[in-house]
């Protein structure tokens, strides 16, 4: 029986790449340009990293990690998110000592044993960015426009940003109790997840699907009433600065995180369009976590993007590349100028096509149509010898006479001389 990939695991096709590339473009002139340099780092990082940093009480943590003990007895782990391994390297490197802000971004696969469905992966790949070292709520304004100038720069309207804030250590501890105090007496609709979270985690039963927990929780104290002074004023500069910037977004009280490590502003992009996949990206700020990982007292606030989730949004436009012209030739005699002629135009940037096969004049030109090819030429003995031939634009059949040589075709098709 033939092999296939590991479940939730896929393969990237060319007709998709283009489509990837076009996003990975995208957010690398969106990003460079509010001063962010790209960041690599491992894909297996130890397990105990992302114990402290997501969460020993989170999905991610508790279900959904691939990890396993390695050749050495040690426990490791396929990351299931960026942040935590950006930030183990920037203590690790010692990055703040050069300069405490720092903006990275990275791209990559990340790893989660979820059940697959439209939009959700075992495999699936993030763009992320980080901002260390800013308190202000300058730099959660600036991140959020950045991941809103990116959709909008990639041509898309949905998703859409909504924001929260989920207080501190000093004001959140209150509104756990307000909220353990309210789920309490409705212990009894609650799941079984959700009985458990009621202990270690009450946040995640706002964000609970099942359809029991979401009546029950309707009405629950919001966190956003619960915030310390800080806090708020934190939460009301980031609104102004959006207003300022004319960055749509809208409050949801609601939303809570999957990852421990976030305090004050959290935020996602959400769209109707994915089924139940809603967040197309999110993030927020962690101003704990560097510290919680053994590096100093500096902030940092970042968010990921789904890159499987944002090329479903974009649907099936064309992102593959085609080429400029495909060559045909009459007979076997001139195969030897036409390979010379586009060895000589792939040498100077244009995209050619030939026949490899030795067919049919027909055939020829039936495979110049299915490769999509702008313009199609024939070469036969009087073109060798003339050193000019008709060329056919195929989208309207439009017939353009030109020299048969690499500088003349450039002209002809549009591509600038390298
Ligand atoms: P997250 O919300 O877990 O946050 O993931 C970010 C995005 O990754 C999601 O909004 C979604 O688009 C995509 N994603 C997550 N799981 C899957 C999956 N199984 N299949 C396909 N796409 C998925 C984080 O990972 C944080 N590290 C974001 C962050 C950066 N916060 C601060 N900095």
């Amino acid at each position: 029986m033939a092999l296939t990939a590991v479940k939730g695991f896929n393969d990237i096709l060319p007709d998709e790449s283009g489509r990837w590339r076009y996003i990975e473009q995208t957010a690398r002139r969106v990003f460079e340009r509010n001063g962010f340099g790209e960041i690599r780092v491992p894909v297996l990082e130890k397990t105990e990293l992302f114990c402290r940093s997501i969460g020993d009480a989170t999905d991610i943590v508790e279900k959904e990690m691939y990890t396993f003990t390695d050749k050495g007895e040690n426990s490791v782990t396929l990351r299931p998110e960026g942040t935590a391994g950006v930030m183990r390297a920037f203590i690790e490197h010692k990055l703040y000592a050069q300069d405490p802000i720092a903006k990275l971004y990275y791209m990559g696969p990340m790893f989660r044993y979820e059940r697959p469905q439209k939009g959700r992966y075992r495999q699936f790949h993030q763009i992320g960015a980080e901002i260390t070292g800013v308190n202000d709520p300058l730099a959660d304004a600036q991140v959020l426009n950045m991941l809103t100038a990116f959709f909008r720069e990639i041509g898309l309207t949905e998703p859409t940003l909504q924001i929260n804030s989920l207080g501190c250590p000093e004001c959140r501890p209150a509104y756990r109790n307000a909220l353990r105090g309210f789920l309490e007496e409705r212990m009894e609709h609650l799941c079984e997840d959700c009985k458990r979270r009621f202990a270690t985690n009450p946040l995640r039963t706002l964000d609970c699907k099942v359809p029991g927990c979401v009546e029950a929780t309707l009405g629950a104290p919001s966190v956003l009433e619960h915030l310390c002074s800080g806090c708020e004023d934190h939460f009301s500069s980031v609104r102004r600065y959006l207003d300022l910037s004319s960055t749509p977004y809208s409050i949801n009280h609601r939303m809570v995180r999957g990852l421990d490590y976030y305090t004050r502003t959290t935020f996602e992009m959400v769209t109707g369009l994915l089924g139940s996949q809603s967040a197309v990206a999110a993030g927020g700020r962690y101003d704990g976590l560097i510290s919680q990982l053994g590096g100093p007292a500096i902030p940092g606030i970042g968010f990921a993007l789904g890159l499987e989730r944002v090329a479903l949004l974009l649907g099936s436009q064309d992102f593959v590349s085609l080429p400029d012209l495909f060559i045909a030739t009459m007979g076997n005699g001139e195969r030897d100028a036409a390979f010379r002629l586009m060895d000589g135009l792939l040498k100077s940037g244009v995209r050619v096509e030939m026949d490899y096969e030795g067919k049919s004049l027909k055939s020829q030109m039936r495979r110049a149509d299915k490769l999509k090819a702008r313009y199609s030429v024939v070469i036969g003995g009087n073109e060798v010898v003339s050193g000019r031939a008709s060329f056919k634009r195929m989208a309207d059949g439009l017939q353009a006479d030109a020299e048969l040589t690499v500088a003349g075709i450039q002209k002809l098709v549009g591509k600038p001389e390298q």
